[in-house]
């Protein structure tokens, strides 16, 4: 994986410390504010044709029905802290999310895997978790059950449907860890709809990704801003890629 840095880029967000990405000016042009605030969700807004809704791994192969006969719970569990390492060390990430939980922001976690993570990070932060404003997507019901028990609101939905599920710019903090598998740019779109002006998403997804198809349209866009972002290489063996997005 490489890094490769827009202007006013500080190499120093490689170890997470860059307060200029994290809390100043983005990389990409001025965002339009009356374009940033659209509410009605169009399929290619910022990445065009490239946009399509795709299929899952549930449309391709029904894994949830299997997982229910087990009754086992997905078993993804990547530390919260750790969602964005390509960009950000867990202590940055941690203090950003630390920082809207304290003013009673909405956090979406898109794909969230197990869900076991957002009580760890609880745990660790001294936080109850039910009064935390934490909102989660997962493509099958095989999540933990205790993520209900608390009161969470965890919706089905795969990460092209999401405008359907939830209201524009209802979420002051976005954050995706590997969960857009086969929708990434759609799955952008639909992150991106959701974030409320002043608002941020961050995103990690596997795979190969180029410039031309990613970071250029999110540096054009009129919609958000691009705070920082890490693409991987051709030669990449494990490649994986990030995004972090703000709205003015
Ligand atoms: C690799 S796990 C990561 C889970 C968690 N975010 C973490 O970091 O541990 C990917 C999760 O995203 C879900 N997922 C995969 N593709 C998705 C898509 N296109 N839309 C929504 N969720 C998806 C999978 O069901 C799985 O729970």
């Amino acid at each position: 994986m490489i890094r490769l840095i827009l202007k006013n880029h500080d190499p120093a967000a490689k170890t997470g410390t860059n307060a200029d990405a994290l809390n100043g000016k983005g990389l990409g042009r001025e965002v339009n504010k009356q374009a940033s605030e659209q509410t009605l969700f169009v399929r290619g807004f910022i990445f065009g044709s490239r946009a399509e809704r795709g299929p899952t791994f549930q449309d391709l192969k029904p894994i949830a029905a299997l997982d229910r006969r087990k009754k086992k719970p997905n078993g993804w569990n990547t530390a919260v802290g750790k969602y964005a390492e390509l960009i950000y060390s867990p202590k940055v990430l941690e203090s950003k999310i630390l920082d809207v939980i304290a003013r009673d922001g909405k956090i979406l976690d898109v794909g969230l895997g197990s869900g076991i993570q957002w009580l760890d990070f609880c745990e660790k932060h001294g936080l109850d978790i039910q009064k935390v404003n934490l909102s989660a997507t997962s493509l099958t019901d095989t999540f933990h059950p205790i993520l209900k028990e608390y009161g969470k609101d965890v919706v089905i939905s795969d990460a092209a449907s999401l405008h359907e599920r939830f209201d524009a710019g209802s979420f002051d903090l976005i954050l995706s860890n590997g969960s857009l598998s086969r929708q990434e740019l759609s799955g952008i779109e639909n992150i991106a709809h959701l974030v409320k002006s002043g608002g941020e998403a961050i995103i990690t997804a596997k795979g190969p990704m180029s410039y031309e198809v990613l970071i250029q349209p999110l540096a054009n866009s009129n919609y958000c801003e691009l705070v920082n972002y890490t693409i991987p290489t051709i030669n990449d063996i494990a490649p994986s890629w990030s995004i972090h997005i703000r709205k003015s």
